[in-house]
């Protein structure tokens, strides 16, 4: 189907999206110069925020992946069950690590992941997050670059997904609360 038949309404246009990453983008230019930068993107959701905004940052930098599974009763809901689909394959130990990810909700994914990369040794940890809902946080999380907040919708287009598609969408869209029922029981990532 379409993708514009789920659509309630566009809330990020392509255009604030770019201009937001380019702001990002610059400031961790200024925080992290002279610094041995990794990013680290969360797939899947992560994937067109990372590469996008690896193309704002103008100093060098490493890049690496992970993917986590927060497994959810459906799109309203993560239970805090999260698990590693796939680990880094860098060594962050003594590295300036920022985690890029698409979005946090209830805070579980984040805090999984920050926990499990802290007792790794990293120089230093943060959180550069395109989106937040933060009317849904359960585990309160700090994050250091933040694109947009948004209201307690449910979000699909670049790089989250409506059951697996729409990821290639360059603006992000709220579904249509009717179409919400269609969408119970997927796993998260
Ligand atoms: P949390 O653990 O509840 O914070 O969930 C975070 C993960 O759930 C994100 O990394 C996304 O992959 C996914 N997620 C949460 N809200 C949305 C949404 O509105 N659209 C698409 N994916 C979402
Ligand atoms: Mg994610």
């Amino acid at each position: 189907m379409d993708w514009q038949e789920y659509v309630d309404e566009i809330l990020i246009s392509p255009e604030a999206l770019q201009s937001r990453i380019t702001d990002l983008g610059t400031r961790i230019s200024h925080d992290y110069a002279g610094k041995d930068l990794l990013l680290i993107c969360v797939l899947k959701g992560g994937v067109m925020f990372l590469t996008d905004l690896m193309r704002k940052i103008t100093i060098p930098h490493g890049i690496d992946f992970m993917a986590i599974s927060s497994y959810g009763t459906g799109v309203r809901q993560s239970d805090g069950i999260v698990r590693i689909l796939m680990d880094l394959s860098t060594d962050i130990r003594n590295r300036n690590v920022l985690i890029v990810e698409d979005i946090i909700d209830t805070g579980h994914t984040l805090d999984y992941i920050l926990r499990l990369l802290k007792a790794r040794d990293p120089a230093s940890l943060r959180v550069c997050c395109l989106l937040d809902k933060p009317s849904r946080r359960q585990v309160p999380i700090a994050v250091d670059y933040l694109g947009f907040s948004i209201p307690d919708k449910y979000v699909f287009g670049y790089g989250l997904d409506l059951d697996e598609f729409y990821r290639e969408l360059p603006l992000i869209a709220t579904l249509r609360p009717d179409r919400y029922n269609q969408f119970i029981g997927q796993d998260k990532t």
